[in-house]
């Protein structure tokens, strides 16, 4: 059954206030819901709400209870007779928290004595609480009244204002919550358990008093203060940036170590992953910490970019989440190095998106159908959306983009819109038609950019040919050309950057270094005049579009980039094309031109002062394997793997020995647990450069690593000296590692990275690795972080380990998928997606790639979230 965005109609009934009323209980919770209906005077629909495994206990219509034969629930709906505008619906129903694995709905997180009740509605939980219209575009104000045994349950929070609390008999107690905001079913939720909490008081721009409240199970409360730190920064953020102001007096966070994905922004009351909100030195990592900075602002941007101002439909997903990753990519630019930001967004967009772009599942940033929606919080619409955000933003520029963002704020607060809705805005308050960029939402699929130059030395006239093509993706086979922003610099062959003069540009906007040209064509050539020299261009700077660029530069044209280009981001890009390059010299080993510049270039740079320590760990880093891939017509995972470590072999040899270890040794001179922008540079490169080292003497590199690893005063120093040991050294590895183990056995994220780190062993190793740690006492398919770190973090994270050519990688994921779909089918089928680009697979593990597919498709049982991927992955 798909459901299609051109179907789309305006609800029916709508309801305008909702009494909830909860009476908590572990294996069993009793729902009361008041439903206050309203019927769009223009339908004719009798009342239908949606509804998944709930037993009703008793219903009645404006205070009569319903007869038989006035209702039927089947198929997920509750159809009711005799419904009016007015009519108040009331449904009582029983729910079974411990029992729901799929950890949607109302559900127990931990165990049955210590752990808590909460909620996850986003995108259709809320019909496994109660009965609703459970659709973006119907909201409702909310009263939720939470009873429960005090005991067992002495903190109960939901979204809202607190309205009251006070004791019941028999030890149990009550709370009261209202939300003055309108809202749809899937921002509500509640918590009800023993929590701990810290607090701070936050007076926002215009004096409302808002208290901030973190709760945390009690063992973890103590790692709370950085996200409160987050938060704090967030809020005054968005009131400086965007002018936007938090709206409630309460403001709650939770962690939990249950969770399916990062976090959920439930009006008033977010609740996260404890992945993405507990950080301390000794067990988080530095990416921890700046993941925990992002998904905390990323959540509490969604106050404006998705609650105030919500979605139509989920066809209209990428509203709420691509504006929402964009704010929140913003932001951390701002808190950190704005060019280490771009670097590590653009690599994240090469490694997860462009891949999910070309492969069985692509899709338009707004899908035209789905059968599961959340199959569809993806890269593309996540990733992709923030990148067309920013396309859009960079041609309004700052004051433009704030002048519309503000438009759209006003427009449609209290709103469910459309990325029309959007765009219109943006557009009217710039009087600028965006409407063509509807078409970068329409259409799935990463643009080839295609750039040629031609110097005219007797004009002195440089003109740049740009075209463009999209490869046709699944139900998309002809594809329109979109308009594309090409932001770029000219070089002279010295390394500076020449005044641009672009024909029939007015003499004011002539002159800059660097302009936006826009290709909204097949083709289109642009002349820049008075240009001294034949110029090497500098191209889509700051990655101006999510294109792949196909431009015939020399090895010599990208080392002049990579060595002189001004900005942080492009100068990374240079060396990306290059080391890209010099893998093909490796790999067809006929020329090693690009190989020698890519290395010469880089050891000139490794021996530079001027430049950051953390960016010169990324210029050290080549493609990641899977980005690599992405360039091969057949893909040979153990090739592709092989090659890379020989790219850095050669390398660390052009560097030279000597030279890496002065490195090392300066570095772990001032080794500290510090987060300073400084030291995190400093450990970032300190790991690059033993990475290195290991290339090229691996016994030495082990030696320096196992000291590291005794002596790290924080978990990023300790992770990189395991990792280094496990993928060489099995010996020094297993000590490390059982120490590892019993010194972090309670700590469940610390432990997590325990089980990740040993899924990166070489290939002819890994898989014993994987079902030994199967075994392991702490190991359990039912908790979605562990999941991911041994099976996520092999099947993703280590091509080469799960590609066996005889096929036991594949099967033993589908085996896996096949019985965790039966407890929670997210996981599942986000899983399963490891198995994108399986059909640019060489011919034996392609054959056997398939063979695992097919078997599980064929599989009865599959939920509608598997099997929707893996039909797609078979047919795709
Ligand atoms: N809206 C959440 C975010 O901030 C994601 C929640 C998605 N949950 C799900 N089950 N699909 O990105
Ligand atoms: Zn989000």
């Amino acid at each position: 059954s798909l459901i299609r965005l051109s179907d789309y109609r305006a609800p029916a009934w709508r309801v305008g206030k909702i009494e909830l009323a909860f009476d908590l209980g572990i294996d069993a919770t009793e729902v009361t819901s008041r439903l206050h209906l309203q019927r769009d005077p223009t339908q004719e629909e009798s009342l239908r709400l949606d509804g998944e495994g709930l037993e009703l206990l008793s219903i009645s219509l404006d205070g009569h209870a319903l007869s038989d034969d006035a209702w039927r629930y089947a198929d997920n709906v509750l159809e009711v007779d005799g419904a009016r505008d007015g009519s108040v619906l009331e449904t009582r129903v029983r729910v079974q928290p411990a029992a729901n694995t799929a950890l949607e709905g109302l559900y127990l997180s931990g165990s049955r004595e210590a752990g808590f009740l909460l909620t996850q509605c986003e995108a259709e939980g809320f019909r496994h609480i109660t009965f609703f219209p459970d659709r973006p575009d119907v909201l409702t104000s909310y009263t939720v009244t939470l009873r429960a045994d005090r005991e067992r349950f002495p903190v109960l929070l939901a979204g809202g204002n607190p309205d009251g609390s006070g004791e019941l008999e028999g030890g149990r107690h009550w709370a009261r919550f209202v939300d003055p905001h309108p809202k749809p079913s899937y921002l509500f939720a509640l918590v009800a358990g023993r929590l701990q909490k810290i607090t701070h008081d936050y007076t926002t721009h215009s004096g409302r008093k808002v208290q901030l409240l973190i709760w945390a199970e009690p063992d973890a409360i103590g790692q709370c203060g950085y996200a409160m730190d987050a938060l704090v920064r967030s809020m005054r953020w968005d009131e400086d940036t965007y002018g936007r102001e938090y709206d409630l007096d309460v403001f709650h966070v939770v962690a939990t170590h249950d969770f399916n994905m990062g976090a959920m922004e439930n009006k008033g009351l977010n609740i996260f992953n404890a992945k993405y909100l507990l950080a301390d030195p000794d067990s988080s990592t530095d990416d921890e910490y700046r993941a925990v900075e992002a998904v905390v602002a990323h959540e509490y941007f969604h106050n404006w970019s998705g609650n105030r101002v919500t979605c139509r439909d989920w066809f209209q997903l990428s509203l709420k989440e691509g504006l929402t990753v964009f704010r929140e990519q913003q932001f951390s630019a701002d808190m950190n190095s704005a060019p280490l930001k771009r670097i590590e967004d653009v690599a994240l967009l090469r490694r997860a998106q462009f891949p999910e772009d070309a492969g069985p599942l692509a899709h338009p940033v707004r899908p035209a159908q789905y059968s599961e929606i959340n199959n569809f919080y993806t890269a593309t619409v996540y990733e992709k959306g923030s990148e067309l955000v920013r396309m859009v933003a960079g041609h309004l520029g700052r004051e433009g983009f704030r002048r519309g963002m503000d438009l759209y704020f006003s427009r449609n607060d209290g709103r469910a819109a459309t990325l029309e809705d959007f765009l219109g805005a943006l557009g009217e308050a710039n009087h600028i038609d965006l409407m063509p960029y509807l078409a970068w939402y329409a259409q799935a699929g990463t643009p080839r950019l295609t750039a040629r130059g031609h110097y005219d030395a007797a004009h002195r006239s440089f003109t740049l040919t740009l075209s463009q093509h999209t490869p046709p993706t699944p139900h998309q086979p002809t594809k329109q050309p979109l308009p594309i922003p090409v932001k770029l610099a000219l070089f002279d062959r010295e390394g500076r950057m020449m005044p641009l003069h672009v024909a029939g540009d007015g003499a004011e906007a002539s002159g800059g270094t660097e302009r936006v040209i826009v290709l909204d064509r097949a083709e289109q050539s642009f002349v820049f005049q008075q240009v001294a020299s034949a110029p090497v261009p500098s191209l889509l700077r700051g990655f101006s579009a999510p294109v792949i660029l196909e431009c015939d530069y020399s090895p010599e044209e990208l080392a002049l980039l990579l060595r002189h280009d001004v900005d942080g981001f492009n100068r990374w890009e240079a060396g990306q094309q290059l080391a890209a390059r010099a893998f093909d010299n490796l790999r067809d080993g006929n020329a090693t031109q690009a190989l020698d510049a890519w290395c010469d270039a880089l050891a000139a740079l490794f021996g530079a002062t001027a430049i950051d320590d953390a960016l010169l760990a990324d210029l050290l880093t080549p493609p990641s394997e899977i980005e690599l891939a992405e360039r091969e017509r057949v893909v040979d995972p153990s090739h592709v793997h092989a090659l890379r470590l020989k790219l850095q072999e050669h390398l660390a040899l052009r560097i030279g020995r000597e030279t890496l270890q002065q490195r090392y040794d300066a570095l772990a001179e001032h080794t500290s647990a510090q987060l300073d922008a400084l030291s995190q540079a400093h450990r970032r490169l300190k790991r690059r450069v033993l990475d290195l080292m290991a290339s090229i003497d691996p016994w030495h590199a082990h030696t320096l690593a196992t000291l590291q690893y005794d002596n790290a005063p924080s978990m990023t120093d300790r992770l990189a000296a395991l990792a280094v040991l496990v993928r060489g050294n099995a010996a020094q590895a297993h000590a490390a590692l059982l120490h590892f183990r019993e010194r972090y056995a309670d700590n469940p994220l610390a432990m997590d990275k325990w089980f990740s780190v040993q899924t990166q062993l070489p290939a002819d190793a890994v898989i014993e690795r994987v079902q030994s740690l199967e075994q392991d006492a702490a190991f359990t398919l039912k908790n979605p972080n562990r999941v991911n770190a041994l099976f996520g973090a092999w099947a993703r994270g280590n091509p080469d380990g799960f590609h066996r050519p005889d096929g036991t990688g594949y099967q033993l994921l589908a085996t896996r998928l096949q019985q965790l779909d039966a407890l929670n089918p997210q996981v599942a089928a986000r899983l399963a997606t490891a198995f994108n680009g399986w059909q640019r697979l060489e011919p034996t593990r392609h054959a056997a790639a398939r063979a695992a597919i097919d078997a599980l498709a064929a599989q009865t049982q599959l939920s509608r979230n598997l099997g929707e991927i893996v039909r797609s992955m078979q047919h795709g």
